[in-house]
């Protein structure tokens, strides 16, 4: 496995790999991995004959007053836990090679309003717009034939989708599933963030959003009603909630009636850590929304 800093050298290799016809998977992560960033990894081995890891926590998508300079940055650790898993290369960037004409006037993507208004968007101003920018950058730096990410930020995912078939890339986006430790806490770098109490009251969003999923497999349609006592669920067990929404997965609209497919999402605060989490189902039996 190469560790590589420097983009002309990353774009030698992976031409080299593309012109004797091997496919190249992205694996776009902040570092600080973890095993469901292991999965994504395994998962891109899978679908291509070389995997590119990029590590790059970027300043882009993070607010003012969120966890830029906290973020854990753990590059060595995380080469060692990527040997033999998978990866070929390691992309490490810089913020200036990143970002060569400086992060305060560049170059932005701007995703569609209805899909970053909303959920992570609402709280989070700005973040999907830093997102698509880097997702968009890393596509063309390392021009993957499939890319890579995890289900867990939903929202991004369908960001990130979005913005890969309104710039053309030709780019295959994968969505994989959200990896849990034993209790159902959805796996995070931000988890390390929390205190031995929060660990333990943690996996209540994930059981939230549960409970919500089998009220609506039961019939219950009152989505005020059923958002309100997840919210609540959350407060009982010391979360503080953001947001708690049943959306459709395509286009995160609420649902209007008829669907099949559905999606819960589920934001909180727990002491300085914000947890994300969510649920895709569909209604069987001939049932839907
Ligand atoms: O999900 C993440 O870790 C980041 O948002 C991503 C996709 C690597 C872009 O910086």
């Amino acid at each position: 496995m190469q560790l590589m800093h420097d983009v002309a050298a990353l774009r030698r290799v992976v031409r080299d790999w593309q012109h004797s016809g091997q496919r190249v998977a992205l694996v776009p992560t902040m570092g600080n991995l973890h095993d469901g960033h292991l999965s994504l990894v395994e998962s891109a081995a899978v679908q291509a004959e070389r995997v590119v890891v990029s590590v790059f926590v970027n300043p882009l998508q993070f607010g003012e007053g969120e966890d830029f300079d906290a973020y854990p940055r753990t590059l060595e650790d995380d080469c060692r836990r990527l040997d033999g898993r998978g990866a070929d290369l390691v992309f490490a960037p810089g913020v200036d090679a990143m970002y060569p004409g400086g992060t305060g006037a560049a170059t932005r993507v701007e995703p569609p309003a209805a899909l970053v208004d909303t959920l992570c968007g609402r709280s989070r101003p700005g973040h999907f717009t830093g997102v698509a920018t880097v997702v968009a950058k890393l596509f063309n730096l390392v021009g993957p034939d499939i890319a890579v990410f995890g289900r867990k930020d939903f929202q991004q995912l369908q960001v990130i989708r979005r913005m890969a078939l309104d710039l053309n890339f030709p780019v295959q986006v994968h969505g994989c599933p959200i990896v849990r430790e034993a209790d159902g806490l959805a796996m995070s770098s931000r988890n390390a963030y929390l205190e031995p109490d929060e660990r333990r009251r943690a996996p209540a969003l994930y059981r939230a959003l549960g409970v919500l999923v089998n009220a609506v497999r039961q019939g219950g349609r009152d989505v005020a009603a059923l958002e309100s006592r997840a919210r609540a669920e959350l407060e009982g067990a010391g979360l503080e909630p953001d947001y708690v929404s049943l959306r459709r997965p395509e286009d995160l609209a609420p649902p209007r009636g008829g669907e099949r497919q559905l999606v819960v999402l589920g934001a909180a605060r727990l002491g300085r850590t914000r947890l994300i989490d969510n649920i895709e189902f569909e209604l069987t039996d001939g049932g839907s929304w």
